[in-house]
């Protein structure tokens, strides 16, 4: 993929900033990078604090597969960043919590958003670096906190973009099942706490990936339970 970067101090959103690039016909590869977001979105509807010595950018891709497939992205993008993550703190423990965190010693370092639109899928990924929001959900961390010299702050982009091009490349070649298998051997084994949309509650731990993506989790009780949407929590 040919990357195109944009390069802003201040935006409200870079999610905002490719959904609307992509509607004036911006091709694939087009990134927009901030230095900090006054508007920062998360997943249902949450805020992402994006304050200045994060990382925040959003690309625009143009997936191949069929639009019903396009939410199996989630896990490029996400094995893609725990790669990028794995490089910049080669001693920590990178694991993935579904259906696209990136966790370091099971405090969350990265979150992505995925954002279709007619002309393409926005992803937004946001990585702590030197600043660690506060998020009341989950146990949070920076590269920073985890105490290994920092790479540049110039180099992130360019991994995080590398690491991507590698797997999107081949989700488009050889679909989801190479992309599954690297996201489950990657994944948390620990204690997993699932919010239904319904309200309910079911505890348990991962089990693996379904062919759709849908978490398929063993719940306390040894049943199993296939799970499409709902927020899942790191721990007991
Ligand atoms: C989540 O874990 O809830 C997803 C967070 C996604 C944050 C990134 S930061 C860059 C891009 N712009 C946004 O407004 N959100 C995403």
């Amino acid at each position: 993929m040919n990357f195109e970067i944009h390069r802003v101090d201040v935006t409200t959103s870079t999610n905002d900033d490719v959904v609307r690039a992509a509607k004036n016909g911006a091709p694939e590869g087009y990134v927009v990078l901030a230095m900090q977001q006054k508007l920062g979105r998360g997943r249902m509807g949450r805020p992402w604090m994006s304050p200045a010595g994060n990382l925040y950018f959003s690309v625009l891709l143009k997936p191949s597969m069929p639009r019903q497939m396009w939410g199996t992205y989630s896990f490029v993008l996400a094995v893609a960043v725990g790669d990028a993550v794995k490089s910049f703190l080669p001693q920590a423990s990178v694991e993935l919590k579904w259906p696209n965190d990136v966790l370091v010693h099971e405090k969350k370092i990265s979150g992505i958003l995925l954002e279709a639109v007619d002309q393409g899928l926005v992803a937004g990924i946001g990585l702590n670096v030197l600043m660690t929001p506060d998020m009341s959900r989950c146990d949070v961390t920076s590269l920073a906190e985890e105490h290994e010299a920092l790479p540049p702050f110039d180099n992130l982009l360019p991994t995080v973009l590398s690491h991507l091009d590698t797997w999107y490349a081949r989700m488009n070649a050889e679909g989801f099942a190479p992309i599954r298998k690297a996201w489950e051997v990657s994944a948390y084994r620990g204690p997993l706490r699932v919010r239904l949309p319904d309200g309910r509650n079911v505890s348990g731990t991962f089990e693996g990936l379904e062919d759709d993506g849908a978490l398929c989790l063993k719940t306390d009780k040894g049943e199993k339970e296939k799970i499409h949407s709902g927020d899942v929590f790191a721990g007991l």
